[in-house]
């Protein structure tokens, strides 16, 4: 008989290591997928901090309110100081003391039972003794009383206009720029368009970013605040049209409201006719006040650092480093900036600020 025939292995087959048989692997096999998978969960860790961050949002939890200070009537100029250093804004403007201001020939701040009014001079011309030609006179004051907190309501009934103009609504500490940060509750530059838009912005030191988690009506234009990204333009957002300017003018003006708390700075403006009712009343609330214009909420600002010691600062700044380049001015204006300011005393009789009541409240 035949003997059977040996029985065959096929030792490739059954006994040779699986693939993912980790001890057969080499050191180098082994080091490349530790290396990835360190990697992939490296990756994983940051998307889920990102994630988180992007969602995290400030409890801006109603807050009460009670009135501190009232700028208004006859005595609204009172309570500030007349600016009259060389403009830190370079521009083509001589900031006058009260005393000049309140003269009956120059007439550029006035203040009735109703309102307060502060313009930029329509007396002189380039070739008048005194003359425009090294920059026109206007006003700048600066309350006397700081803020570093509150809630500040600003009845605005007119916003300058006019080619060359650059005014603003603001509050900050100018000693102490931009450590303690600046807040523009207004602001617009060479306002000709009827549709002009009010832009909100806060200028800070470094560390105070806006890519995060926002809530707000108005067109954020930038997410840094920091001074030194893109020469100062600061994180700006804009209020939507006619919030300043001929049309926002001729409706009578609004409100604009601006909450400063740890939790972030928010603004809201509204027009005359849709003003809340608890601002009429004297009891605001913004927790009753929806969506906000603009909202710099602190989660990667720390407010209570960056912002205080608030002064409020209105002022009408002419050309300068943001309303006079030439790239700027001529968007919108003839010729360059500077000759239209010294030459055209006629063209600024728009060019004036009128107030009613400010209003500071405190969280109690
Ligand atoms: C000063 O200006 C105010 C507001 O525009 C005006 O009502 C007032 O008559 C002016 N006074 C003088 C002396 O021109
Ligand atoms: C403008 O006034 C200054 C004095 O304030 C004078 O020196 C200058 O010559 C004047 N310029 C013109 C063009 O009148
Ligand atoms: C930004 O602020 C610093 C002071 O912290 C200052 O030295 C610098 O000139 C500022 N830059 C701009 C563009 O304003
Ligand atoms: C704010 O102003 C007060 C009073 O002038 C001063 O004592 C304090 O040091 C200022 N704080 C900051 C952060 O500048
Ligand atoms: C003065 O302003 C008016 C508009 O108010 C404008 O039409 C005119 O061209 C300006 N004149 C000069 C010399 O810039």
């Amino acid at each position: 008989m035949e003997p059977p025939p040996p029985y065959k292995v096929d030792r490739d087959d059954t006994l040779a290591p699986r693939w993912w048989d980790v001890r057969a692997w080499s050191k180098k096999k082994l080091a490349l997928v530790a290396a990835g998978l360190a990697i992939a969960i490296v990756v994983l860790i940051v998307i889920i901090v990102e994630v988180t961050k992007n969602n995290k949002y400030p409890d801006y939890s109603k807050l009460n309110y009670a009135l501190t200070d009232t700028y208004s009537g006859t005595g609204f100029f009172d309570n500030f100081d007349y600016f009259t250093g060389y403009d830190p804004a370079q521009g083509f403007v001589h900031y006058v003391p009260a005393a000049q201001a309140d003269s009956p020939q120059y007439n550029l701040t006035y203040a009735s039972s109703t309102s307060a009014v502060l313009k930029v001079d329509t007396s002189v011309n380039a070739d008048t003794v005194p003359n425009a030609s090294t920059g026109r006179f206007s006003v700048r004051i600066e309350s006397k009383k700081q803020y570093s907190d509150g809630l500040f309501i600003f009845d605005v009934i007119h916003t300058p206009t006019g080619c060359g103009t650059w005014p603003a609504l603001w509050l900050s500490d100018p000693a102490n720029w931009p450590q303690n940060g600046e807040i523009d509750v207004m602001e617009a530059v060479n306002v000709v368009a009827a549709n002009t838009e009010n832009q909100m912005t806060l200028h800070t030191s470094p560390g105070c970013s806006m890519s995060v988690k926002r809530k707000e009506t108005g067109k954020s234009l930038s997410n840094s605040c920091v001074n030194t990204t893109d020469a100062n333009a600061g994180c700006g957002v804009h209020a939507g049209p006619s919030t300043f300017g001929s049309a926002f003018n001729s409706q009578g003006g609004g409100v604009v409201a601006m909450e400063l708390r740890s939790e972030g700075i928010r603004m809201w403006q509204f027009a005359r006719a849709g003003l809340p009712a608890d601002i009429k009343s004297g009891s605001p609330d913004p927790s009753s006040w929806g969506v906000a214009t603009a909202d710099f909420p602190g989660t990667d600002c720390n407010v209570g650092n960056h912002f205080r010691n608030q002064s409020i600062i209105a002022n009408i700044d002419l050309c300068g480093s943001w309303a006079g380049t030439p790239k700027i001015y001529g968007e919108s204006c003839p010729g360059i900036c500077t000759d239209y300011v010294a030459n055209n005393n006629t063209a600024f009789a728009d060019a004036y600020w009128e107030f009613g009541t400010f209003s500071v409240y405190k969280a109690t």
